[in-house]
């Protein structure tokens, strides 16, 4: 499979499980899709079946690794492969201290040869891509060149496509989440990334929200990627395959979503899945809407309830403004 990465949704840990990113392919066919870090110990070590399995809907798809050692990020990723994922990624961004402490995620910054080591390990155990996101820097290596280093070091070793979140992060002293907000953006540095090295794919990430942001982002880059904007408004999802790939089908509406979905809810909880574990990912179906927070605390008060089924979001749906107009 060719992937077209134009337009991704971001790695987020608790969120991009495999419910979210089914409800987000209903909405989307063409967005490359993440999964959450999973880390090479827990592929090779853990319930392989409950961290990497999913419903063949979410292609294309990509598995993010979390991991620095390159023998067992070859055997990870060989396992992935053999799960069916078009793309492995390696984590070169996360500044958590549990991360930290298992030398990997944006640490990994200031060890390009370390994860060159990984790419080939990798490469030579798959047949699929080896991707890497990463920062424009870490702590006091936010320079140019410290990136330009990184980038030439790890592409030597077949890395053809780059993310890069760009802000750089600072590994003591701020959480993850201060990490995604207090360091400034610099878009110019991938940017920069993508006029010296035009043979590499480059996707930039970091605070995009909108697909007017992503089309100017487009016109310097070969990709973007979001992740907070999607979680909490999806539906930003519905015009990505007009707007950035040129497709003429229509998207499909909310309503069509709600229905389309049942089918799976169904199987889901036929399996033991709880409700909730997918109606989370659709509170923010209605963002910016009238009625959405109605929607929201329908779903969310009920959605525990153990009589509780697909039917609550039919429900949560009847009484939205417009379709109470509707029946009036
Ligand atoms: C809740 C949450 C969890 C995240 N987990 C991951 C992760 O597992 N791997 C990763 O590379 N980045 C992770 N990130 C960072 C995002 O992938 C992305 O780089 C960051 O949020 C900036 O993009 P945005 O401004 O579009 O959200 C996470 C972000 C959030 C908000």
């Amino acid at each position: 499979m060719i992937l077209d990465r134009r337009f991704s949704v971001a790695p987020m840990m608790e969120y991009t499980d495999r419910h979210e990113r089914y409800f987000l392919r209903l909405i989307s066919r063409r967005a490359l899709l993440y999964t959450e870090m999973i880390t090479a110990d827990a592929v090779i070590h853990g319930d392989r079946q409950r961290l990497l399995a999913f419903s063949p809907a979410e292609h294309p798809i990509a598995l993010q690794l979390g991991g620095s050692d390159p023998d067992r990020m070859a055997r990870a990723a060989a396992i992935g492969q053999d799960y069916g994922y078009d793309e492995i990624n390696i984590n070169v961004g996360c500044p958590s201290d549990r991360v930290q402490s298992g030398r990997f995620g944006a640490c990994l910054m200031a060890e390009p040869d370390l994860v060159a080591a990984c790419v080939t390990a990798m490469g030579s155990a798959t047949n699929v891509p080896i991707t890497v996101k990463s920062r424009i820097g870490i702590d006091d290596h936010d320079s140019y060149e410290f990136l330009h280093h990184f980038i030439e070091t790890v592409a030597a070793a077949g890395c053809r496509s780059f993310i890069i979140h760009a802000r750089k992060a600072i590994l003591s002293g701020l959480s993850p989440k201060q990490n995604r907000e207090v360091p400034p953006l610099h878009y110019d540095r991938a940017y920069r990334v993508k006029a010296d090295f035009p043979e590499l794919e480059i996707i930039v990430n970091g605070g995009i929200d909108s697909l007017e942001q992503c089309q100017l982002h487009l016109q310097h880059v070969d990709g973007v990627m979001l992740g907070r904007a999607v979680y909490q408004a999806p539906y930003l999802l519905a015009e990505v395959d007009r707007t950035l790939f040129a497709d003429t089908a229509a998207p499909p509406s909310r309503e069509d979503l709600i229905r389309a979905i049942q089918p799976y809810i169904a199987e889901q909880m036929d399996r033991g899945v709880r409700l909730n574990a997918i109606t989370r990912h659709m509170l923010g179906l209605y963002y910016g809407q009238p009625g959405a927070r109605a929607w929201r605390r329908h779903i969310s008060e009920r959605s525990y309830r153990p009589e509780a089924d697909g039917a609550l979001l039919e429900t949560a749906m009847a009484q939205m403004p417009g379709q109470l107009e509707l029946q009036h």
